[in-house]
């Protein structure tokens, strides 16, 4: 493996809750940095953000000169992707995308490096589409024991943090604690009603067959992954009072008998993950596993497993896995730095 290569490396949405951590990671990671360009909204054009020593001025999206770049992430909304991408891409770079703006596009690799790298190999897409937050969390786990024992069908709950759906729902949050805190009316912008004490089983718009937009995507972005789209994934996905990180608890029927202790072995030696007797989110922020614990089979039906997972969304949900996705076109020799 070869790292040596210094990237010339744009961040889209820099700003934000995804971008921020980019550049903490691409700092911790050590990423090969020759250049590293920042660009956001009009609203925080012209500031500068802190890194590695130097601070680095945050460009005017709409206005900024797309050529000189190797790699780009977006993380600034769909519409802003399916804008701007085409830019970036026809001027050299590779954009990978944390939106949903091309996960169904045929064309475009949607890669969780753990899972489906090959991917990457198999396609000379200049986009790359970084798969939906709970999708890349469920499908850690859920991967290895797939190709292990087959899946007949998998129910799944997702208990989603505030920081899932970026700083205002944050901002609503932690506003309406400290209000709460100190007697005060609480107020809310992000969503129509509080989030502090409260729990939202809606993320997303609602679709025609009485879904919400989450929901559908944790099942056509697994069936994508996956290849196979034989089996049913029914989910519900619930946005929670919880700062950062996200749980899901996942029920499966596999095709074949298994024991606790044959999904076991098979966790402990899948790539990414870290097994623990109860993982919860508020411990677990700033980590790159993903965490799973409460591991059962049913003793009545050897067919049924259950877990619980939980993971930072905000990296290995989003920022993580884009970067280990650059990572690993670096070392296919896919950037051309
Ligand atoms: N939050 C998560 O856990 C998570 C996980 C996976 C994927 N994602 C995806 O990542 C993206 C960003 O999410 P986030 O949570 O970081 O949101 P956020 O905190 O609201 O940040 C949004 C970023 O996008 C920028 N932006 C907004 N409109 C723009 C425009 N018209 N032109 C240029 N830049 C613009 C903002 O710049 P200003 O500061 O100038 O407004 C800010 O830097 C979304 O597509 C989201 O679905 C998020």
């Amino acid at each position: 493996m070869s790292r040596s290569k210094a990237q010339r490396v744009g961040v889209v949405g820099a700003t934000g809750l995804v971008g921020r951590e980019f550049l903490d990671l691409l700092n911790r990671r050590q990423f090969p940095i020759a250049q590293l360009r920042l660009f956001a909204s009009g609203r925080s054009a012209g500031q500068r953000v802190p890194f590695q020593g130097s601070g680095v001025l945050v460009e005017d999206l709409t206005q900024a000169d797309p050529s000189g770049l190797d790699v780009v992430f977006f993380s600034a909304g769909r519409s802003v992707a399916h804008q701007y991408t085409p830019r970036f891409t026809e001027a050299g770079a590779v954009v990978i995308d944390n939106s949903s703006a091309f996960r169904e596009d045929p064309q475009v690799p949607l890669v969780v490096p753990e899972v489906n790298a090959g991917q990457l190999r198999a396609s000379s897409s200049r986009i790359i589409a970084n798969p939906n937050c709970s999708t890349i969390i469920m499908l850690l786990p859920l991967a290895p024991l797939y190709r292990a024992f087959g899946i007949q069908e998998i129910v799944v709950s997702t208990y989603q943090s505030v920081s899932g759906a970026g700083q205002a729902a944050l901002d609503d949050l932690l506003g309406q604690a400290r209000a709460f805190a100190q007697g005060e009316q609480e107020t809310w912008t992000h969503y129509d009603r509080p989030i502090f004490l409260n729990l939202i089983p809606r993320i997303g718009d609602w679709t025609e067959d009485g879904e919400c937009l989450e929901e559908r995507k944790l099942a056509r972005e697994t069936w994508r992954i996956l290849e196979d789209d034989t089996f049913p994934i029914y989910a519900t996905t619930v946005r929670v009072p919880v700062e950062r990180c996200h749980s899901e608890s996942i029920f499966l029927r596999t095709k074949r008998d298994v024991t606790t202790r044959e999904v076991v072995a098979v966790l402990e030696d899948a790539p990414g993950i870290s097994l623990l007797d109860l993982p919860t989110p508020r411990e677990l922020a700033r980590r790159e596993e993903v965490f799973v614990g409460r591991i059962r089979v049913d003793s009545q039906d050897p067919h049924v497993v259950r877990f619980w997972v939980v993971a930072d969304q905000l990296w290995k949900g989003a920022a993580l896995n884009a970067i280990q996705i650059a990572e690993q076109l670096i070392d296919m020799g896919r950037l051309s730095s």
